[in-house]
C-alpha cells in the first residue's frame, strides 16, 4: 500500500496487540500528579526570566496566551486520548487520523520535544542547584558549572548528573517512580505558593510600567537569517509567549501513560484537564507576584530568577528553600518526559517505523534500551547547550505535535461523528481552530534559527522514513489492516 494511503484503524488499535504489554497500575491521582509533575518546572522557575526579558511586564499577556492555546490543546488531547488509549499520544492519533507520513513527522517531532525538554529542565535544575550550593559556600569550578557558551565554562556537570539519577529511577519501574513523583509534586506546589506569599507584600504597581516595552512582536520565517544575511532577533509579547509555552506543556505526557491506566476513559480526562487548570492559575499568580516584587530587568538574565528575587528582598533563607524545592522536585519533570520519550519510541517501534529491538521491555516493565540511549543523548546536549536554545527547539517540536492534535480533533469529528467519545471537547471547532492557529503563530514567533533547526531535524527524519521506515512499517508489510 502506498505510504500516503496508510492509516491505522482505530478499532485495530484498540484490539489487544501482540507486542510487549505494559502493566495497568495507574489511577487518576497518579496521572494528575504525573501531569502537574511534568508541567510545573523550568518554565515557571527559570524561563519566566527569559520571557520577562523579551516582553517586559507584558509577559503576563504571554502567559495568558500560551495558557489559552495549551488549554485548547489539552481539551483536544483529552478527547483523543480517551478514544485511543494507546501509548504514543499525538503520534498515535495522527497515525489513525492523518496517515503514516504525518504520524512519522509528529513522532519525530515528539522525539525532539521529549529529548530537549529533559535537557532543558536539567539545565534549569543546574541553575538552582549551583545557586543553592553557592549559598552554602560551595562554589563549583566554573569549568564544570556551565557549557562552553559561558565564559570559562566547559560542561554543565550538574545537568548531566541529574539526568543520570533520574534515568536510574525510571529503570526501577513505573509504579515506584509515579508514587515518588506524587510526593515531590506537593513540594513543588508548596514552594511556589510560599514564593507568592513572601513576594506579594512587596508588590509595587510601578514595576508594571512601561508595560510593553518591546511591543507585540512580529513573526519570522525559518531561514530568515540566511536569506537576509542579518541576525533576526525576536522580541515582544509573542516571542515571549512562544518561549513561555514551555512552562505549560507536560499534560501530553499523561496520555503516553494511557496503556498503563486502570480506567483510561475517565482517568485520562480528569488527569489532563485538571492538571492544566491548576497550573495556569498558579502561573499567573506567580508571574504577577514576581514582577510586582522586583523590576523585570533585575531577574531577566538570572539562571534562578525566583530565588534571586527573594534574595534581593532580603529573604535569603526563603531563597535557599525555593532552591532546595527546585532541586528536589524538578526531577519529576525529567522523570515524566524521559518516561514519555520511551513510550513514543515504543509506539513507533511497535508499529515497525523504528527497529523493533528498541521496543524490548525489561523484567520491570521498562523499555530499558531506549531509556538508556535517550538518557545518554540528552545528557550530552544538556552538558553543552544554552537553556533558551534547548527550550525553544523543544517548543518547536511540541507546537508541531499540538497542531496535529488540533487537526486530528477536527478531522475525526467530521469524518467519524458517531464514534463513541467518552470525553467530548466543548465547542470542538473553536478548540481545534485555536489550537492549530495558536501553534502556527507561536512557531513563527520562535527565533528564526530555532525554526531552521526544526526544519533540518525533520528533513533528517524524512530521510530515515523514506530510507527505512516506509518499507518496514506493519502497514507496509500488511501485518495490520489499515483503517
Ligand atoms: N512544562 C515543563 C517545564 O516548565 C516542561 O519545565
Amino acid at each position: 500500500m502506498a505510504f500516503w494511503n496508510r492509516r491505522r484503524s482505530i478499532d485495530a488499535m484498540l484490539a489487544p496487540h501482540d507486542g510487549p504489554a505494559l502493566k495497568k497500575t495507574l489511577g487518576w491521582p497518579h496521572l494528575m500528579a504525573l501531569g502537574v509533575g511534568a508541567i510545573v518546572g523550568t518554565g515557571i522557575l527559570t524561563l519566566i526570566g527569559v520571557g520577562a526579558g523579551l516582553a517586559g511586564p507584558a509577559v503576563m499577556i504571554s502567559f495568558a496566551l500560551a495558557g489559552l492555546v495549551c488549554a485548547c490543546a489539552a481539551l483536544a488531547y483529552a478527547e483523543l486520548s480517551t478514544m485511543m488509549p494507546a501509548a504514543g499520544s499525538a503520534y498515535t492519533y495522527s497515525y489513525a487520523v492523518l496517515g503514516e507520513l504525518i504520524a512519522w513527522i509528529v513522532g519525530w517531532s515528539l522525539i525532539l520535544e521529549y529529548s530537549l525538554v529533559v535537557s532543558a529542565v536539567a539545565v534549569g535544575w543546574s541553575g538552582y542547584a549551583t545557586g543553592f550550593l553557592a549559598g552554602m559556600g560551595v562554589e563549583l569550578p566554573a569549568m564544570l558549572a556551565a557549557g562552553p557558551h559561558v565564559e570559562g565554562g566547559l560542561i554543565n556537570l550538574p545537568a548531566v548528573f541529574i539526568i543520570a539519577v533520574v534515568t536510574g529511577l525510571l529503570l526501577l519501574g513505573t509504579r515506584e517512580s509515579a508514587t515518588l513523583n506524587a510526593v515531590l509534586v506537593v513540594i513543588k506546589i508548596v514552594a511556589l505558593i510560599a514564593f507568592v506569599a513572601i513576594a506579594l507584600p512587596a508588590f509595587d504597581a510601578a514595576n508594571f510600567t512601561p508595560f510593553m516595552p518591546n511591543g507585540f512582536g512580529a513573526p519570522a520565517l525559518p531561514f530568515a537569517e540566511q536569506i537576509t544575511g542579518q541576525p533576526v532577533v525576536q522580541t515582544g509579547v509573542m516571542a515571549a509567549a512562544a518561549i513561555i509555552f514551555f512552562a505549560f506543556y507536560g499534560f501530553d505526557a499523561i496520555s503516553t501513560a494511557a496503556e498503563e491506566t486502570k480506567r483510561p476513559e475517565r482517568d485520562l480526562a480528569i488527569g489532563i484537564v485538571g492538571s492544566m487548570v491548576v497550573c495556569t492559575a498558579l502561573y499567573l499568580i506567580v508571574a504577577a507576584a514576581a514582577i510586582g516584587a522586583r523590576p523585570v530587568a533585575t531577574f531577566a538574565e538570572s539562571p534562578e530568577p525566583l530565588a534571586l528575587i527573594l534574595r534581593e528582598m532580603g529573604q535569603g533563607t526563603a531563597a535557599q528553600w525555593i532552591a532546595v524545592s527546585a532541586v528536589v522536585a524538578l526531577p519529576t519533570v525529567l522523570l515524566a518526559f524521559l518516561f514519555g520519550q520511551s513510550r513514543i519510541f515504543l509506539g513507533m517501534a511497535r508499529d515497525g517505523l523504528l527497529p523493533r529491538k528498541l521496543a524490548k521491555v525489561s523484567v520491570r516493565g521498562v523499555p530499558a534500551v531506549v531509556t538508556i540511549f535517550t538518557a545518554i543523548v540528552v545528557a550530552g546536549l544538556a552538558g553543552v547547550m544554552r537553556l533558551d536554545e534547548l527550550a525553544s527547539l523543544a517548543n518547536a517540536g511540541t507546537l508541531a505535535a499540538f497542531a496535529a492534535v488540533g487537526v486530528c480533533l477536527i478531522v475525526l469529528r467530521i469524518r467519524d461523528p458517531h464514534r463513541p467519545r467518552v470525553f467530548k471537547a466543548p465547542l470542538w471547532w473553536l478548540v481545534g481552530a485555536i489550537t492549530i492557529i495558536g501553534c502556527i503563530v507561536f512557531f513563527f514567533s520562535l527565533r528564526a534559527s530555532t525554526q531552521m533547526w526544526f526544519v533540518i531535524w525533520n528533513a533528517i527524519g524524512l530521510v530515515v522514513y523514506f530510507g527505512w521506515s516506509a518499507w518496514n512499517s506493519r502497514l507496509a508489510k500488511g501485518e495490520e489492516t489499515a483503517g
